[in-house]
């Protein structure tokens, strides 16, 4: 298949966006959700894959093991404002889900969020990671993925990521004004990925997690999601690493990349740590939000 041409980056409404994920608006912002759909909202290459899967299975892991061999998480859960031709549109396949409850996923910025939402108070799971390693995650990924603008070197990167000229803005407003919203939508569960994985925090993470869904999956169940969910399995599963994407290149660059935290230090140089640590201060200036950059 011949790979679509990249598309260039545009201020829509106060955020960098492309056409693949404006072409179809009107569409997403009419989008009609019933009260038990399930938003997960990550700003890119913040464990969107990771928290979908696991809350695919945390659902339907038992109910149709069928669907988990054959049918990918894309589909599974689908990517509600993607617009890429000759690709379906992320609105029809979300309004065509034959799941109860719906999970849908979606990148957008607190206020571009399709209003019915709101109105039906859905349940909406928000993943952030640190800025370091998705910066560093975003790159790779931007260049094994035509749909993503042409980008320039790794340092013209990063002080675009600086400055939110990235695909759905800035980081730090993202991350920023769904924290903000999560004091007053009660609905909203704000995880931040990866911080402690697997150990001890991973159980409290995930009984969070559950508590907030309403699910009470056995202690059984919930290994074998833990299991399902780590890095090398996840790597290995065909129907969630990205593989039957078409427009991504993995020799450039695997979806499935490194998933460690702190891989960022094999690419900020020292003079680049110090600019980008002087310029978050300023940016993120909410002392009840914090990241970890370290494991
Ligand atoms: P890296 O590029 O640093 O490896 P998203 O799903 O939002 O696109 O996020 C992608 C990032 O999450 C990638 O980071 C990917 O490797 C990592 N990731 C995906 N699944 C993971 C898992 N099960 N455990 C740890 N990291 C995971």
């Amino acid at each position: 298949m011949e790979l679509p041409a990249r598309p260039t980056l545009f201020d829509f409404h106060g955020v960098s966006m492309t056409k693949h994920f404006t072409d179809n608006w009107e569409n997403t912002q009419n989008f009609k959700a019933r009260p038990d759909d399930i938003l997960i909202a990550t700003y890119p290459k913040s464990g969107t894959t990771w928290v979908c899967y696991m809350l695919n299975l945390l659902y339907f892991g038992n109910m149709s093991p069928e669907r988990q061999k054959s049918v990918t998480l894309n589909e599974r859960v689908p990517f509600l404002e993607l617009c890429a031709p000759p690709r379906p549109k992320g609105k029809d396949l979300a309004d065509q889900l034959p799941t109860s409850p719906r999970l849908i996923k979606t990148h957008l910025p607190v206020q571009f969020v399709p209003k019915s939402f709101w109105e039906q108070r859905c349940r909406i799971v928000y993943v952030a990671h640190n800025s370091k390693d998705t910066v560093v995650s975003y790159y790779h990924f931007g260049r094994m993925n035509s749909l993503h603008p042409e980008l320039g070197d790794w340092s013209t990167f990063l002080q675009d990521f600086m400055e939110g000229k990235m695909v759905f803005g800035s980081w730090y407003k993202h991350v920023n004004s769904w924290w903000e919203k999560k004091q007053t939508y009660s609905k909203l569960h704000y995880m931040v990925h990866l911080k402690e994985r697997f150990s001890l925090p991973w159980r409290i993470e995930i009984d969070r997690l559950c508590s907030f869904l309403g699910l009470f999956p056995s202690a059984e169940e919930k290994e074998k999601v833990r299991a399902a969910v780590m890095f090398d399995n996840m790597k290995q599963n065909k129907m969630v690493n990205g593989s039957t994407v078409q427009i991504m290149n993995h020799d450039v660059s695997p979806f499935m990349r490194k998933g460690k935290v702190a891989d960022w230090k094999n690419h900020f140089t020292v003079s680049q740590n110090e600019r980008f640590d002087e310029d978050y201060k300023q940016k993120m200036k909410n002392p009840t939000l914090h990241f970890r950059t370290e494991v």
